[in-house]
């Protein structure tokens, strides 16, 4: 593991509005071009979407619609969006590139509409993996540095070895900068092949309130039955590992749990399948599943644990820092970005992933003695206020925004 460059080692100058550094000879803030794939909400796009607050009058490019773009546009970002689509949204990211190979023509017409985009502006910030491939080379024939914020670990759990071959040396070749949200997620870059003096590290950070109300009544508020109850806070999604919880709940015999979030990006699947386990494994009647919501923080505040159970390591994990700002337990696998984030596990029980035994035994003994984990659970809520605020995100991204533009 090799130290990353913070941001604030990039520019003393830069301020979170972006106003005090400006490209020479311009006396202007920098015109930013935002690059997101999708039009769907997941983790990346939640960061994005506090990322640009600072940046109102930016421009954003979509590759499709959804509700992003209303969110983008009610911060003040004129909305592009690409006129005829990509189909990319549909390809998994572990797929070999030869699969975008019928997709050429619309991507080659979508690259000239992001150089187009790029030339009004002059940083182009790509805000995925497939933003990133797409505005690379377009952004560099019309002159204008490019960011990658970089929100996937590139491993091999994650991406076939092409896919991150391919990766990494656009990147060594193309990207300004690399921004990463956890030390596992550089490291991976550079196992990859990326070049390690790319790489900055800014971790997610987001602002939660508080709601005052005690659980008791947060739960009689949403519905919610009494009792030990658990929670899982992720999209549905294989490599998030619901189907490991489940598990666990069968050797749990009073707890209940809620599961909370849809299959975003196509695991209708993997979704059916939660309910046929849950079905097989005798626990239908204790799992909940409450679709996508948009009360995630009362709903943590409500159970009793927040478990993180990804299989695959996770490149940050927010809803482990929504846990910690909740004031909620949290046990979490240990792979990944988890183990940063709780401090080595002195603010969350990790447990090895895929293990349904060691999952369920921290369970058991943490809803034991709820009352043992009080001061681990107010560390890590010092943690979060400490590391994980959104202000400190904006202002990072901010340097490094104004930074690359003052050198181009
Ligand atoms: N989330 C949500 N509603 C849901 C499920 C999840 O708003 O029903 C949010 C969750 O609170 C978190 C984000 O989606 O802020 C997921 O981000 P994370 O980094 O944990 O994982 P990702 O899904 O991006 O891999
Ligand atoms: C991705 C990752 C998740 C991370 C989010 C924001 O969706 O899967 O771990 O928290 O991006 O960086």
């Amino acid at each position: 593991m090799t130290g990353v460059l913070p941001a604030e080692a990039l520019s003393e100058r830069a301020t979170v509005d972006g106003s005090r550094v400006a490209r020479p000879g311009h006396g202007a803030r920098p015109r930013v071009l935002f690059v997101s794939h999708t039009g769907t909400m997941s983790g990346a796009e939640l960061v994005l979407r506090d990322a640009v607050r600072p940046w109102p009058g930016s421009t954003a490019f979509l590759f499709e619609d959804g509700a992003f773009t209303d969110v983008l546009r009610g911060l003040g970002l004129e909305i592009r969006l690409a006129r005829r689509g990509t189909g990319l949204s549909g390809l998994r990211r572990d797929a070999s590139p030869l699969r975008a190979l019928p997709m050429l023509g619309r991507l080659g017409g979508l690259a000239l509409e992001l150089a187009r985009a790029a030339r009004a502006c002059d940083v182009v910030y790509a805000n995925s993996q497939k933003a990133f491939l797409l505005a690379a080379i377009p952004a560099r024939i019309v002159g204008r540095p490019i960011i990658w914020h970089l929100h996937d670990i590139l491993d091999g759990a994650h991406f076939g070895w092409a896919q991150r071959t391919l990766q990494a040396r656009l990147a060594n070749l193309c990207a300004a900068r690399v921004i990463v949200p956890s030390q596992a997620a550089a490291d991976a870059f550079w196992q990859a092949g990326g070049r390690p003096s790319l790489v900055t590290l800014v971790p997610n950070g987001l602002d939660l309130d508080r709601d005052p109300r005690t659980p008791e009544a947060l739960r009689a508020e949403l519905g919610l039955p009494a009792g030990p109850l658990i929670g899982v806070f992720s999209r549905l999604a294989p490599w998030k590992g619901q189907d490991v919880v489940i598990e666990a709940l069968a050797r749990l015999p009073d707890v209940r749990c809620i599961v909370v979030g849809a299959p975003l990006f196509g695991e209708d699947a993997y979704a059916a399948h939660l309910r046929d386990l849950a079905a097989a494994r005798g626990v239908a009647d204790r799992v909940l599943f409450l679709g996508q919501r948009g009360d995630v923080p009362r709903l943590m505040q409500a159970v009793d644990a927040v478990v993180h159970p990804s299989i695959d390591p996770e490149p940050f994990g927010r809803t482990l820092v929504e846990a910690m700002l909740a004031g909620v337990p949290v046990v979490a696998t240990d792979a990944g970005a988890s183990a940063e984030i709780l401090d080595g596990g002195a603010a969350g029980t990790l447990v090895p992933p895929r293990q349904p035994d060691r999952l369920a035994a921290a369970l058991a003994e943490l809803l034991a003695k709820p009352g043992a984990v009080a001061a681990r659970t107010r560390l890590a809520r010092d943690r979060a206020l400490s590391r994980y605020g959104a202000a400190r995100m904006q202002r990072d991204l901010a340097t490094l925004i104004n930074h690359v533009a003052a050198r181009a």
